[in-house]
């Protein structure tokens, strides 16, 4: 018997990297997924490959930029999944740069997708969690969102943010029996931590770097906190990297 079986999971950025193996080990748990991002190629195959192999994954094309998107995107997991019993807002950009030669653009795009975009989905989701009185939300953070790295202004800012939501976010529905928790990994192999690999000349492939499978562990072991223990955020660091930072 899985941890999470039989329980409905909608994950953003489900399409590839840590969004991708927390699908993937929900998937393993037992659970019914809702897979949402922009581009339909990516979750659609990740869903077959699930539908084939015995579990059940419906495919959501969403961009969480977009309220009308987001709205839509939560009304059709409903309704073709039932009530979502775990939200995993994991879906975000990174832009790298100084601040003072940002565009006001690139600074719009990182809070509107990594901020923004969380608290309009929890916003479409809660009502009916509340009802429920149960649910659980993992926020994916980053330790850029305890900490400041050098040309992340936006990305540091927005992680901040997250933060802060995550925590008001706890306070306002524990009464209804929600469990909102951060997951917050510092350098995980992806595409989205590619380029600062490169400007930093590590390898792509760099054993100093944690794994999505890794992360994904972190999100079940979350999961598995139902009773009087609860853990706000974890936080997971590279091993290489100094310790208590
Ligand atoms: N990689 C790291 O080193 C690292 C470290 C700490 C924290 N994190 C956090 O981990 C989470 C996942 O990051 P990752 O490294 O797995 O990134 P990734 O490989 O770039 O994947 C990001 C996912 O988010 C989706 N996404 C981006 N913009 C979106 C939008 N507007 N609407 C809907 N979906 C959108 C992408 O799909 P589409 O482009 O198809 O929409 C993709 O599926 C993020 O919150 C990130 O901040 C990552």
């Amino acid at each position: 018997m899985g941890l999470l079986d039989g329980k409905v999971a909608f994950v953003t950025g489900a399409g590839r990297g840590i969004g991708r193996a927390i699908v993937e080990a929900f998937t393993a748990e037992g659970a019914i997924i809702a897979a949402a991002a922009r581009t339909t190629k990516e979750i659609t195959a990740l869903c077959a490959d699930i539908n084939a192999s015995g579990g059940r994954a419906v495919p959501i094309t969403m961009d969480i930029r977009s309220e009308e998107s987001i709205k839509e995107a939560i009304s059709k997991a409903q309704s073709e999944l039932g009530p979502i019993d775990v939200l995993v807002n994991n879906a975000a950009i990174i832009a790298l740069g100084k601040i003072h030669e940002m565009a006001t653009q690139t600074w719009d795009d990182v809070m509107s997708t990594n901020v923004r975009g969380v608290f309009l989905t929890c916003r479409e989701v809660l009502p009916q969690m509340m009802e429920r009185r149960t649910g659980r939300i993992i926020n994916v953070g980053s330790t850029a969102g305890r900490r400041g790295y050098d040309e992340q202004g936006a990305y540091c800012a927005s992680k901040h943010a997250l933060a802060g939501l995550s925590k008001v976010l706890a306070i306002e529905t524990k009464k209804y029996g929600i469990r909102v928790q951060m997951l917050s990994p510092g350098g995980v192999l992806t595409g989205l931590s590619s380029d600062l690999r490169a400007s930093r000349g590590e390898a792509e492939d760099s054993p100093d770097w944690m794994t999505t499978e890794e992360i994904a562990r972190a999100a079940v072991y979350l999961c598995s906190q139902d009773g009087a223990a609860f853990t706000d955020e974890l936080v997971l660091r590279r091993y290489a990297s100094e310790p208590w930072r």
